[in-house]
């Protein structure tokens, strides 16, 4: 095996959009403050019935089709996302039965906002090993059923989605570069899901069963985040990633044809490029129609970009990402 090849890219979205307007009729909050501290005017939220694996099963079905590959050719399906369906099965296992991926395993993975491209990493690792040579590396959150809808602090901030790869080992095409992984666990009070878990779960009392929702105590199934925080570790963090992930494959900069950030604001975003001295025409942004799609925004950006023709073969693209544990990374693809 020579390399990774990128088959085909595909995207799941709710079709419920979420603007600043109707923000403004729920939280004491406004269309200015909203845009002028994220630059997020919409987002994508998922209705009561829906949930990551739909998104999730959207995503992965334009990618199959796109690559004009039979169900059964894939053998391996991972799923990186914190908000999966049920704490047990996977997401993964829910996609390979929606899709009749029958000779596929299937896993999630969990690095928050950062979970593609760790996702990225993994699959390069299935590859070598000899475990798997076709495989559906999806990114998939819906974060809003994880949001406290009265704290204006984080829930103008979110967006719901998936957008699924299809990567195949190639004796001929490398696709994946260079892939650079961080963590650091000592921040994990700064953004955070406190209940629901094992930790905190969800209080049953004596004789009645659980409720869905029910809040723990004093540790909510909801985000928690230090903005400030947050917003500098991840200016840092992705810089810092993004050369590191270049300089593991002789590249600069200067090479690349397209950056494409963790969409989470605006404002993240501009401070990275400007670190990175990369003009506007060279760094992709959405987050103005989605908002923080978590471990769906740059899968879903790498297809926007690469459907509207701003990324073409050849082309060197970076893709950085930066979440809650705290997590980062970086990889660099040769379209
Ligand atoms: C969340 C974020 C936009 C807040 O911006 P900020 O400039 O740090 O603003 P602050 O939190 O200091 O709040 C400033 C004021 O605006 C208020 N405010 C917060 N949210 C508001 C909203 N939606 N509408 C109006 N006012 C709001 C605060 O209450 C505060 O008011 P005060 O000064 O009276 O106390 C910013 O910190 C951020 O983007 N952080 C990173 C978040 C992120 O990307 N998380 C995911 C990472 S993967």
């Amino acid at each position: 095996m020579t390399g990774i090849k990128f088959l085909s890219t595909g995207v799941g979205l709710p079709e419920n959009v979420l603007t600043n307007a109707d923000l403004e009729k729920m939280v004491e909050t406004s269309d200015q403050w909203i845009t002028e501290r994220t630059g997020i005017k919409t987002r994508r939220i998922a209705s009561d019935k829906q949930a990551t694996s739909d998104f999730s099963i959207a995503a992965a079905r334009q990618a199959l089709s796109r690559a004009g590959i039979a169900p059964e050719t894939v053998d391996a399906v991972v799923v990186a996302t914190c908000t999966p369906d049920h704490l047990m099965p996977s997401v993964a296992c829910l996609v390979q039965r929606a899709l009749g991926l029958k000779n596929a395993f299937a896993f999630d993975l969990e690095a928050a906002c950062s979970g593609f491209i760790f996702g990225l990493a993994c699959v390069n690792g299935l590859m070598r090993s000899g475990a798997a040579k076709t495989v559906l590396l999806i990114g998939a959150d819906t974060l809003s059923k994880f949001t406290d809808w009265t704290d204006r602090g984080t829930c103008v901030l979110f967006g719901d989605g998936a957008g699924a790869a299809l990567l195949q080992a190639s004796d001929r095409d490398d696709n994946l570069l260079a892939v650079h992984l961080g963590s650091d666990g000592s921040f994990t009070d700064i953004l955070n899901i406190p209940g629901g878990g094992s930790r905190h779960p969800l209080q049953r009392s004596k004789n009645a069963p659980f409720t869905t929702g029910e809040v723990a105590g004093n540790f909510p199934p909801y985000i928690h985040m230090e903005g400030k925080e947050i917003f500098k570790n991840a200016v840092l963090r992705m810089a810092e990633a993004a050369d590191s992930a270049l300089k593991k494959c002789g590249k600069t900069s200067d090479d690349l044809r397209l950056l494409i950030p963790h969409q989470a604001n605006l404002r993240i975003i501009d401070a990275v490029a400007k670190r990175m001295k990369l003009g506007d025409d060279k760094v992709f942004r959405n987050v103005q129609k989605y908002g923080n799609m978590s471990a769906a925004t740059t899968v879903i950006a790498l297809d926007e970009a690469v459907q509207g023709g701003v990324v073409k073969r050849g082309d060197l693209v970076e893709l950085i990402a930066f979440g809650g544990g705290l997590t980062w990374g970086a990889a660099v693809l040769r379209w």
